[in-house]
């Protein structure tokens, strides 16, 4: 708790679950390292701020965008120049009205299209797919999750919304097996490869960026 300014404190102590408290802090942690590395700043000059829709913004104001997902084993983040938004799930088993409850009638009809076998990847490749989206809109849970729809167009996933493309590109990662990453930004380059950290290493590179 050493590198967390009151407020991210107070977040922390919040949660009633302790693993969820670890992610956010990690999460918290890692994005402090490197945005002050990148910035050659101090991480104790980098304040967190939350949009009315409650999507996470950094100060000072020039530093980029970001943003976070947790999930099992791994908090991930993405930084970008523009609006971004970052899903990570972990595979298991869920029951079909799930899709039929968030996924709009095109995405479900391809779902249940697919042989039995490769129904669960497929799910979870559009629940992060659909997250990264929302989540680089930063609407929360404002916007409906069947209100748009995610196109598979020779590889490159594509989102439309009320029949029209929106320009938003797609990436996805392989970080784990059982894992599924998807990122959403309005820029159209991608990192070729994901950057694994440590704690350890983020520590360290916490400690360099201290203020002296
Ligand atoms: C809160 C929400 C943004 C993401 O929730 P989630 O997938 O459970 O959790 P993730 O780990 O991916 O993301 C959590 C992080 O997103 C960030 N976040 C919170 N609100 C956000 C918003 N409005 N926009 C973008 N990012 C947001 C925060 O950094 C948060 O981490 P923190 O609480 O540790 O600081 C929201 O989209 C949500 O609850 N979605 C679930 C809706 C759903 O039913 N999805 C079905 C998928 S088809």
């Amino acid at each position: 708790m050493v590198f967390l300014p009151k407020a991210g404190k107070e977040k922390v102590n919040s949660f009633v679950q302790t693993r969820d408290a670890q992610r956010t802090l990690w999460g918290e942690l890692m994005l402090r390292s490197i945005l002050s590395q990148k910035h050659e700043i101090p991480h104790q000059e980098i304040s967190f701020e939350k949009t009315g829709n409650g999507k996470p913004t950094a100060s000072p104001g020039h530093i980029m965008h970001f943003n976070i997902s947790h999930s099992g084993n791994w908090v991930t983040c993405a930084i970008a120049k523009k609006q971004v938004g970052i899903d990570v799930e972990k595979i298991k088993s869920v029951p079909l009205r799930l899709a039929k409850r968030f996924f709009s009638p095109d995405e479900y009809h391809t779902l249940v299209s697919l042989p039995e076998d490769k129904q669960k990847e497929y799910f979870f490749d559009l629940w992060t797919l659909k997250e990264s989206y929302v989540k680089a809109l930063g609407t929360g849970l404002r916007m409906g999750m069947q209100s748009f729809t995610i196109h598979n167009n020779e590889g490159n996933y594509m989102v439309h919304v009320a029949g029209q493309h929106e320009d938003l590109f797609f990436r996805q990662y392989h970080i784990d097996l059982g894992y599924k990453l998807a990122v959403c930004s309005e820029e159209e380059v991608f990192t070729e490869e994901v950057t694994v950290l440590t704690p350890e290493q983020i520590i360290e590179n916490l400690s360099e960026m201290e203020e002296m």
